[in-house]
């Protein structure tokens, strides 16, 4: 059993938080209890590169329970609850390579340890084990079914290697099925993003003038959570169509140049690089406070930070760095701009991580089911999404209507006029 943890005395408190999780997840429990008796997976090497939380336990446990010999992975060097590591290795027998705070050699040496050890299913979030095993391990990749992608930052990075005619084996825009992007994106991010930027700092977030970059479907979430909690929200956007739909969703839009001087909190949710930088850094007022809820840690520019300031103070809180600038202002930067929803609170709650991960076991399913599936990104099948969203919605206690035979006749025809 290869392992490399933090800390295996933690597995006593990790197991009562996946449970805690687990009870918030009944859709996937509902699978769990399927693969446990249909074992859809047997004997299969999977590899997952997935942040390390109470949620991916409980996805851990439903793909072991479905016959994969898994072995999972951090896919981000400060996401990892090392609680939640230590009982899956412990409670669980699972094969766990990822430590809180680990260094860059670290991570990688898990990520070649998941691609060694050659499996036929993969699973990322932000697609650095597919990198890995398209760079190093070819031969690896030649035999690989399928690779299911959670993050939009991952999926965009795939679909630049199809274009680039680089992808060598299929992949599933799992961020792209309807039941992960319309709530694990929105409703996930936009609480735990808030969650990670009060955690670090306690502050009030009413009153405040929150910026937030990027208006997709994360930073929605986030802009509507900062409006909830009383922050007058300003947005930045580059894509003309996605400013309107913040104008028109009553948010102040205007250029990050301008927004620098006026913000409080500045949150990047973008995808892209260098979105808040030096001159923008300089603008702001003392004590603001900087964070990204973007997937890599690229969003701020920090070795650009780190040069213009004349005094760096680490730790001055939870994951809290202060920069003093020469004109003596302070900018307190959250998380070394990794994640802040993961690195400085839990990521997104249970209820919405059921969801998500849900559709990442059957989409792996899907993928044994159909073998020899085309070189390309592909989405998730519409049946899948159809099937969690309504056992979702019946664990929620929610009904809807059906379409009476004269509905569904009417939606079928094209005569019927004025
Ligand atoms: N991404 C965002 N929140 C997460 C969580 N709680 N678990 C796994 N991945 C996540």
């Amino acid at each position: 059993m290869s392992y490399d943890i933090a800390d295996k005395s933690l597995a006593s408190k990790g197991l009562k938080r996946i449970l805690w999780a687990d009870k918030n997840m009944p859709v996937l429990q509902v699978i769990r209890d399927r693969f446990e008796k249909e074992k859809p997976l047997d004997g299969l090497v999977m590899s997952a590169c997935l942040h390390v939380t109470a949620e991916t336990a409980n996805l851990a446990r439903t793909l072991v329970a479905g016959g994969a010999d898994l072995m999972l992975i951090a896919s981000n060097p400060l996401s990892t609850q090392d609680d939640v590591a230590a009982s899956l290795v412990e409670d669980f027998d699972i094969k766990v390579q990822a430590i809180h705070g680990e260094d860059n050699a670290t991570y990688y040496k898990h990520v070649r340890a998941a691609s060694e050890r050659g499996p036929v299913i993969t699973m990322d979030d932000g697609a650095d084990l597919v990198s890995v095993i398209h760079k190093e391990f070819p031969e690896v990749g030649a035999k690989i079914l399928g690779s299911m992608e959670e993050t939009t930052t991952g999926v965009i990075r795939l679909r630049a290697m199809a274009k680039d005619g680089a992808l060598k084996f299929p992949v599933i825009a799992v961020n792209d099925a309807k039941t992960k992007h319309f709530f694990d994106n929105r409703y996930g991010t936009g609480q735990s993003t808030l969650d990670g930027i009060i955690r670090a700092t306690d502050t009030l977030i009413a009153g405040k003038k929150v910026v937030v970059a990027g208006y997709g479907w994360c930073g929605k979430g986030f802009a509507m959570r900062a409006k909830g909690h009383g922050a007058h929200v300003i947005v930045t956007e580059v894509d003309p169509i996605k400013a309107i739909e913040a104008a028109m969703d009553g948010f102040e839009v205007m250029p990050m140049a301008d927004a620098a001087i006026i913000g409080d909190i500045f949150c990047t949710l973008t995808g892209d690089i260098h979105v808040i930088r030096p001159e923008h850094f300089e603008a702001m007022k003392d004590g603001a406070i900087v964070a990204n809820s973007g997937h890599f840690d690229v969003e701020l520019d920090l070795p650009g930070l780190e040069k213009i300031a004349k005094e760096i103070n680490r730790d001055v809180r939870n994951v809290t760095d202060e920069f003093i600038l020469p004109s003596g202002k302070r900018v307190f930067v959250l998380a070394n701009g990794r994640l802040v929803n993961l690195a400085a609170a839990e990521g997104h709650p249970a209820d919405v991580m059921d969801m998500s991960f849900a559709v990442q076991a059957l989409a792996s399913e899907w993928v044994v089911k159909n073998q020899g599936l085309e070189v390309a990104v592909h989405e998730v099948p519409e049946e899948i999404d159809d099937w969690v969203s309504r056992l979702k919605l019946q664990t929620m206690g929610i009904e809807i209507d059906t379409l009476t035979p004269e509905q569904v006749e009417y939606l079928a025809s094209w005569e019927m006029g004025t």
